[in-house]
């Protein structure tokens, strides 16, 4: 009898700390809104923007602007480089997840974005690209 109450408390223990954790994560997992003006731009303006600019190698090579989101909707002068809501067709992630040729992964020749940093870009473009 004694032992059983035991068993029972632990399991209750047990239950408790599943339950409070499922509810944690949930937390964790709802991805938030995304900014591009606070989280996406300021990215973009320390491991992009020197090349990326009028003037600078990635622009005069492939004729991306990166300086507004006007510009980066617009792409290269091939086209658009982000799909709203479809972060995997996006060249854009394509580039710095480097699932391209490693001599086009970006920022170009310089040490990979950390991984928040492209998991911030990835949920940005998954929530829809928006300029917000
Ligand atoms: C050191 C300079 C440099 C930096 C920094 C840089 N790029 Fe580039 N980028 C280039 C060059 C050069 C090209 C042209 C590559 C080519 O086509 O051979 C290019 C091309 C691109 C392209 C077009 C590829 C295509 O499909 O033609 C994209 C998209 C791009 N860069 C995104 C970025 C992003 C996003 C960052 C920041 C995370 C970044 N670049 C940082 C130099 C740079």
């Amino acid at each position: 009898m004694h032992y059983a109450n035991k068993l029972v408390c632990s399991n209750w223990l047990v239950l408790a700390f599943l339950f409070g954790s499922t509810a944690w994560a949930g937390e964790v997992t709802a991805a938030r809104q995304v900014s591009y003006q606070l989280d996406v731009y300021p990215i973009i303006q320390s491991h992009c923007l020197k090349c990326h600019k009028t003037g600078g190698a990635g622009f005069e090579a492939s004729g991306l602007d990166l300086r507004s989101y006007d510009n980066l909707m617009k792409g290269t002068r091939h086209g658009a480089i982000v799909v709203p809501g479809n972060p995997v067709a996006s060249t854009l992630m394509v580039l710095i997840d480097g699932r391209a040729d490693k001599s086009i992964r970006m920022p170009h020749n310089e040490r990979p974005l950390l991984k928040p940093q492209v998991e911030i870009i990835r949920d940005w473009i998954r929530q829809g690209a928006q300029n917000n």
